[in-house]
């Protein structure tokens, strides 16, 4: 049984793979609309999402099929203390595959043990989001006509953005990508990241404080809000909340044909004067969202045997 719950889970072949039909079906969508008739997405989201899940089950509707599945833990039996594995095995009894989110770190590793059906993580904690993965390196590639070749600046709270460490490990596989990691010093992004990732890869990485001195540099800048929920003093957000907020003045020196992506939600970290600027991509990157995850569940059906309602030459 192949799961998704690490980004690399998918080698680069596979990843190139699901961006390539992707883009066939941004440009076919006619071709794919019956693709999974009769089959059933599960959507167990135990942590708020808006883009996440709407985008999975809309991306299984595209796709002719059906969805089911809760929006918050609380109305499900979480609050009777059943457990991840418990309700994994009985929601895989449902459905044909499950997008799964959870604020605890491995949750979908634990439902992966246990499901008789393909698992998605869809955001563990601050540790992976793979399917935002996607989408970056779709909106990368349709943007910038490449994935490889550039310098990236991730900015924001790089400690607790699991964005960010799913686009750090993904991107880390492709050539001459430079990473300038702009953060305070409390959300710098984790050692192991550095150590297991950038280091032993020979990566050329930096760490920076101020945006507006490496600005001229970036071919891409991936905003990040910083992260509330994963705080555990009120105190300290509210100290670095504002840290970095992009506006008009900060992209002065920027590169005419820089890309703004953002997972997005927004809170104030990029000024609205700056959405109709061409460079901001970040709502084209929420559409890409929806396609990337109608390529990544063809993929893992079939990879899992399942029989889908396709022309036979795709
Ligand atoms: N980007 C993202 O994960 O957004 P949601 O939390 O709204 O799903």
């Amino acid at each position: 049984m192949k799961h998704v719950i690490d980004s690399t889970d998918l080698t680069v072949e596979e990843i190139d793979g699901i961006l390539k039909l992707a883009q066939d079906i941004i440009d076919d969508k006619e071709a794919y609309s019956e693709a999974c008739k009769g089959k059933k997405l599960a959507t167990l989201f135990f942590e708020p999402s808006t883009r996440t899940r709407l985008s999975f089950e809309s991306a299984m509707m595209e796709l002719g099929g059906n969805v089911l599945g809760f929006s918050s833990a609380d109305s499900s039996s979480a609050t009777k203390g059943e457990s991840v594995g418990d309700t994994t095995r009985v929601v895989s009894c449902y459905a044909d595959i499950i997008a799964m989110r959870h604020p605890k770190e491995g949750a979908p590793m634990r439902a992966s043990m246990v499901s008789g059906v393909p698992i998605i993580n869809a955001g563990d904690g601050g540790h992976n989001h793979p399917t935002q993965t996607l989408t970056d390196l779709l909106t990368i590639l349709r943007e910038k006509g490449r994935l490889d070749n550039f310098t990236i600046g991730l900015c924001g709270d790089l400690k607790f953005g699991r964005t960010v460490h799913s686009l750090i490990k993904a991107l880390s596989r492709y050539k001459n990508i430079k990473f300038i990691l702009i953060a305070p010093k409390e959300l710098r992004v984790p050692e192991y990241i550095i150590s297991e990732v950038l280091e032993a890869k020979n990566i050329p990485y930096e760490e920076v404080e101020s945006m507006e001195e490496v600005m001229s540099e970036l071919d891409v800048l991936y905003m990040t809000r910083v992260q509330k929920e994963r705080f555990f003093n009120e105190a300290d957000y509210v100290r670095l909340k504002d840290t970095y907020i992009l506006d008009g003045k900060k992209l002065k020196n920027a590169k005419s044909d820089l890309a703004i992506l953002h997972p997005l939600p927004r809170v104030n970290e990029i000024s609205v004067e700056i959405d109709d600027d061409p460079r901001a991509c970040y709502f084209r990157q929420v559409m890409n969202g929806k396609f990337v995850r109608m390529a990544l569940m063809l993929t893992l059906l079939k990879a899992n045997g399942a029989k889908l309602n396709l022309s036979a030459d795709k």
